[in-house]
């Protein structure tokens, strides 16, 4: 038995999300692909047995939220103003998360950020970052996507700044604001190592 909270345990082992989730049988079908390809990737990395699971509970909750009304969501997060409508859902989870007793702060990162990217997001974060971009469920430029996921986990580093070039270049094409903390993310993820 790991030492996992059982939202998480339940969630990486057992596909379960909890029941103040709001997600349609779609949404908790491309949530399972990201937590499916996160468990591959640590697996593949040799992480332990622990860590699959917790990696794959961060895919499956990623988007818990997701379709929770802004009512629900607003009060959840702190400064709440301050982030754009669509991005709520992840800080949301997290603190509805922390709420329940999850105290596993990279996790609880991962899932904040998991949209924007953030400068303190460990390899969890990161990989949940990609996995819902490259998740084999999404259709446009999915021969791209297809690349990029054969790359994985061996060529990470790389294929984490062809993601977030890839998502970034979106909100630039479409003259859409560039957030404070994805600027901080991609600052530290081009500088030089
Ligand atoms: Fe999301
Ligand atoms: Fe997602």
């Amino acid at each position: 038995m790991d030492n996992l909270h059982p939202i998480i345990h339940a969630a990486g082992a057992d596909e379960r999300v909890p029941d103040w989730a709001v997600m349609s049988p779609a949404r908790i079908r491309h949530a399972g692909r990201v937590g499916t390809l996160m468990g591959d990737w640590a697996e593949a990395l040799g992480r332990d047995a622990a860590t699959q699971i917790r990696w794959r509970a961060a895919g499956l909750l990623h988007d818990a939220l997701k379709e929770a009304g802004l009512e629900a969501l607003r009060p959840l997060v702190n400064g709440a103003e301050e982030w754009p409508d669509a991005l709520l859902h992840g800080p949301a989870c997290a603190n509805r998360l922390r709420a329940a007793g999850v105290d596993d702060e990279p996790l609880l990162r991962a899932i904040a950020f998991h949209t924007t990217g953030h400068r303190d997001l460990g390899a969890l974060g990161q990989a949940l970052y990609m996995a819902d971009f490259l998740e084999p469920g999404r259709i446009a430029s999915g021969r791209e996507r297809a690349g990029l996921r054969r790359r994985m986990p061996d060529d990470w580093h790389a294929v984490l700044v062809d993601v977030a070039t890839a998502k970034i270049g979106v909100l630039i094409d479409a003259q859409i604001p560039v957030s404070a903390v994805t600027a901080g993310f991609w600052e530290a993820i081009t500088a030089p190592r």
